[in-house]
């Protein structure tokens, strides 16, 4: 059998998905139980030569099938896959991690140029977008998210009030939420419209602060701050003065948490190092020792590293010492 380093067809199959979710044809689809090319691309707004293609590379992906409506023109329409996974609410969809994937691609297409300047792609003219990568962040595994607040509970004990610093569309500080902790959440003012329609009803119950988490913390005292995958994105000493700060937020005998790809834990974090490279100016993965280093000088204590199960990356606590 041929080995391949690179399944091509992953790659086709992930630029396929993004390509027919950008031009509706995946929406068209799903308004329908069996529609023609032409009804389809109607929809859509789309070439129907182009989106006939398109329809039957999907068919042969088994993510489209064919209905036999005793018509001599094919109808088509989603697979139950493909509905699970990008149309209907639920632990499989996956959306706009699909879409978030293939933007990231754009800098990742700069990355001789950035591997040659040392300068991120976004500096060089790819945009950012911000709503597909946040509501990427929604779609995170529930799984994930369980493993990360149990173990939150399980090192801080009794958590009443927290703040999700860069908690995107709140879809961790909902978890705590609903387990009764009085929660706040810390993001980009743009993120916040996003994350009041991801929670619906729900936005209610989190209290959403705008701003920028580099140029200052939120006035309170929460039992505990939470970074989830916010630090790779700053310097070792943005870090170091960031966690200086959210000391002083955090109340004593209070906990911090840091969900973190740590570079010499996480056998992914390397591949990663790239991403923070090809997106911005000073990110990258940071060490267990440069974590337990910022967060000793802050003045936090009993620093533990956990191994999560679920997705290969770690979870850093340590607590403010009570009555200090
Ligand atoms: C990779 S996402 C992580 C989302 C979430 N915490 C999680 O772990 O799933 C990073 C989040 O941090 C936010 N963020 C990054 N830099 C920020 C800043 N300087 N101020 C406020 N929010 C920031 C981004 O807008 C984004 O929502």
């Amino acid at each position: 059998m041929q080995t391949s380093l690179v399944d091509r067809h992953a790659v086709e199959r992930l630029l396929l998905l993004a390509g027919a979710l950008r031009a509706g044809l995946i929406d068209a689809l799903a308004s329908g139980e069996g529609s023609s090319t032409d009804q389809v691309a109607g929809l859509a707004g789309t070439d129907p030569r182009a989106t006939g293609i398109v329809l039957e590379a999907l068919v042969a992906d088994q993510l489209v099938e064919r209905v036999s409506g005793g018509s001599v023109e094919a109808l088509y329409r989603l697979t139950p896959l493909a509905r699970a996974h990008l149309v209907d609410e639920g632990s499989k969809l996956e959306r706009f991690r699909i879409l978030h994937q293939v933007s990231k691609m754009r800098g990742w297409l700069e990355l001789p140029e950035v591997i040659r300047t040392g300068r991120a792609a976004e500096r060089s003219g790819v945009k950012r977008d911000l709503r597909t990568m946040v509501s990427a962040m929604g779609e995170r595994d529930a799984a994930i998210l369980d493993e990360i607040v149990e173990c939150c509970f399980a090192y801080a004990g009794p958590i009443r009030t927290m703040l999700d610093v860069g908690g995107a569309v709140g879809h961790v500080a909902r978890r705590f939420s609903r387990k009764g902790v009085r929660t706040s959440l810390l993001d980009r003012p743009e993120v916040l419209p996003v994350a009041q329609e991801f929670l619906g009803p729900e936005a209610g119950d989190i209290e959403m602060i705008g701003g920028d988490l580099t140029a200052g913390l939120p006035g309170g005292l929460f039992d505990l701050v939470y970074f989830g995958n916010v630090l790779h994105i700053y310097s070792p000493e943005t870090n170091a003065r960031v966690v200086r700060e959210a000391f002083e937020i955090t109340a004593t005998g209070g906990t911090i948490a840091i969900q973190d790809y740590v570079s010499d834990r996480s056998p992914i974090a390397p591949m990663f190092a790239v991403n923070m490279l090809r997106s911005t100016d000073e990110g990258g993965v940071w060490s267990e020792a440069e974590h337990r280093r910022w967060l000793s000088e802050a003045g936090f204590v009993d620093a533990t590293v956990v191994d999560l199960d679920c997705n290969r990356t770690q979870l850093v606590l340590a607590r403010r010492p009570a009555g200090l």
